[in-house]
């Protein structure tokens, strides 16, 4: 058992959450999934048909986020009592997930949640502002990146596995498209950290990528 903290920030369907989890589960370390908690968020504004930022936060307060585990070992996210586990991935959740996360309230809100969290010991946490913005101090930073291609490929297999609606093509644009709003907006935009370590995972397998960062990791401890 460990407390060291791992940054792991990335674009769009970089393998980030695949490899954080393995390690994780591999180091003994808590999981943190901040893209999930932002699709969350935008979920919830979605069904509540909520714009302003402040109406937004209020009905997350009232409907926390917290994580589960299911019988497989697969997470589960929640908003207040209800699984949205599903739904958070849909097609809709990912289309307005950068605009919501571009808002600075929101951001603070989730940030200051995301540290909580790590406050509790070692932690592998994956999103966009990881290194930067939420733990920049974090022991091990990792900025995770692959093709368009690979990337679109490697995120229509998962949604088939999770009978999600996918196309190749639509994927490859939605997924530039999102780099594209993720990396240009004004409140902590997608940018490598200048102490992280950059690893294009192009052409690599996901047991190669593990091995990688829990070396780097291990050195640490
Ligand atoms: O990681 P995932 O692709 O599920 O993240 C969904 C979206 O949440 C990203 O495209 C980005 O807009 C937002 N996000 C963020 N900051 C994070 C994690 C995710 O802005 N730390």
């Amino acid at each position: 058992m460990t407390d060291i903290r791992i940054a792991i920030d990335g674009p769009a369907s970089s393998g980030k959450s695949t490899v954080a989890k393995i390690i994780a589960q591999d180091m003994g370390l808590i999981y943190l999934d901040t893209g999930a908690m932002y699709r969350a968020v935008t979920y919830l504004a979605l069904n509540n048909s909520l714009e302003q930022e402040e109406d937004i936060i209020e009905l997350v307060q009232e409907n926390p986020i917290s994580f589960g585990i299911d019988s497989d070992g697969k997470q589960l996210v929640y908003l207040g009592e209800v699984d949205v586990s599903g739904a958070i991935r849909q097609k809709d959740v990912t289309s307005n997930v950068s605009r919501i996360s571009a808002m600075p309230k929101i951001r603070e809100y989730l940030v200051d949640a995301q540290r909580f969290i790590a406050s509790h010991g070692g932690i592998v946490m994956d999103g966009r502002d990881i290194g930067t913005v939420v733990l920049p101090d974090a022991e091990l930073k990792i900025f995770l990146v692959a093709s368009v291609d690979e990337r679109a490929e490697r995120r229509h297999k998962q949604n088939q596995e999770m009978n999600i609606e996918s196309n190749l093509e639509i994927l490859k644009v939605e997924i530039a498209e999102r780099d594209h709003k993720d990396s240009t907006r004004k409140t902590s935009p997608l940018v490598q950290a200048e102490d992280a370590i950059y690893l294009d995972t192009t052409g690599m397998s996901i047991d190669e990528v593990v091995n990688f960062i829990e070396d780097k990791a291990n050195e640490l401890i």
